[in-house]
């Protein structure tokens, strides 16, 4: 066995990356000794670098991520950004790959669905580097999602398959991924969650925006089946406009619905009277705390509907299916459509203010348990 370190490249390239990727630089930190004179010897000690695809580039998308979950700027970002699935696929690929040889890392570690995650593990897993895929096994079985595509080629190319519940390590042992490579570690987000519950609560988010605890619904939403088709969107466009003469609606509207809603000249009927409050996308504290406090959340996002499992927030996930059933069999989640928007929002607004319960190893250690793993690999 050799002395050195063992090197890891860490990917991050979207908004939903850098909350995985923030809990795994600071075990690894503190598992190295940084904070203290302690280190392990070498051939324990995990050096990483931290590659920034580029995928999401905008302030608000990305560096204010950073910032706020107090992780170093990457040590390169390969500035790919947006394009069609193959462009941005490829252009990756060609970027990330040259990296790879120039730093030999024993593992690439990707998080998440994204197209980033997929791409370096292609490169990866031609180059014969091992990959770890943090969140492995998740599974929609909707092959519309671009992520699910994602989700089946870097489970099938990786070594490490780390797995945040039980229900997806299941799926894995079902497409025949030997036993040998999963590891049901936890659900790594709810790390970044727990450690930053004080800050996101110093924010003062609600007196800011005039909200009252549990007085507000908070929606997200931009995945392509919810806002790439006009008639989708227009009639999204129609409910909200329509709860928010009831009540008061917080949307930050992500850069894909902002393009969609311009493209198809779509605006809310924001009147007097209206509690409809459209805003840029927020920062991680700030969605945190909103989160936590509203009366519901109507979201498309796989993060939130985590998020809102954990405050035990009521949640209306706008998707015909989730690759996170934990969050409806054990949490606070329910799926809707847009016809079913009306009464389900009504049954959530007049149902309990909390629902559901944390689903295991939620509980904030899973970074731990993947630097451990990663020693034992
Ligand atoms: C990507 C992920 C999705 C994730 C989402 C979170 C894939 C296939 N999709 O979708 O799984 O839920 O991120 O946000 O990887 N744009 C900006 N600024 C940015 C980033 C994007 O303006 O910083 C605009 C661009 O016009 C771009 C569009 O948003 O065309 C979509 O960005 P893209 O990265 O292609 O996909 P997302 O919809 O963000």
């Amino acid at each position: 066995m050799s002395d050195n370190p063992t090197k890891l490249l860490i990917v991050a390239g979207a908004r939903p990356n850098f909350m995985k990727v923030a809990p795994l630089i600071h075990a690894l930190e503190r598992h190295n000794g940084a904070r203290t004179s302690q280190r392990p010897p070498l051939d324990r000690q995990l050096t990483y670098r931290l590659i920034h695809t580029g995928q999401h580039f905008d302030e608000k998308m990305s560096d204010i991520f950073f910032r706020e979950l107090d992780i170093p700027f990457p040590d390169l970002n390969l500035e790919v950004g947006s394009g069609s699935h193959a462009a941005q696929t490829a252009n990756i690929m060609l970027r990330f790959e040259p990296v790879c040889e120039r730093e030999r890392p024993d593992w690439v570690v990707v998080v998440g669905d994204v197209n980033s995650t997929m791409a370096c593990t292609l490169v990866a897993a031609k180059m014969g580097i091992r990959v770890a895929h943090i969140e492995a096994g998740l599974r929609s079985f909707d092959r519309t999602m671009p992520e699910e595509t994602n989700r089946i080629v870097t489970d099938s190319l990786a070594d490490l398959l780390l797995t945040p519940s039980e229900d997806a390590s299941e799926n894995l042992r079902r497409e025949g991924i030997p036993d040998g490579k999963i590891r049901l570690v936890g659900n790594i987000m709810i790390d970044s969650l727990v450690t930053h519950l004080d800050k996101a609560s110093e924010r003062g988010t609600l007196e800011k925006l005039g909200l009252k605890d549990k007085g507000y619904i908070y929606v997200t939403l931009h995945r392509p089946s919810n806002v790439d088709a006009k008639d989708s969107l227009q009639r999204i466009v129609q409910e909200l406009s329509a709860t928010a003469r009831r009540w008061p609606v917080v949307f930050p509207v992500h850069p894909r619905t902002r393009n969609r809603l311009a493209e198809f000249d779509l605006s809310f009927t924001n009147g007097n009277g209206s509690g409809l409050n459209l805003m840029e996308p927020l920062g991680y504290l700030d969605s945190l705390e909103l989160t936590r406090h509203a009366r519901c959340v109507l979201t498309d996002s796989g993060g939130l509907q985590e998020e809102s499992t954990y405050f035990r927030t009521p949640c209306l996930t706008l998707r015909p299916n989730t690759e996170r059933p934990v969050t409806v069999t054990i949490g606070s989640n329910r799926l809707t459509s847009v016809s079913r928007l009306r009464p389900d929002l009504e049954n959530a607004l007049q149902g309990p203010e909390r629902l559901g319960q944390t689903p295991p190893l939620w509980d904030g250690r899973t970074a731990e348990r993947i630097v451990q793993t990663l020693l034992e690999a």
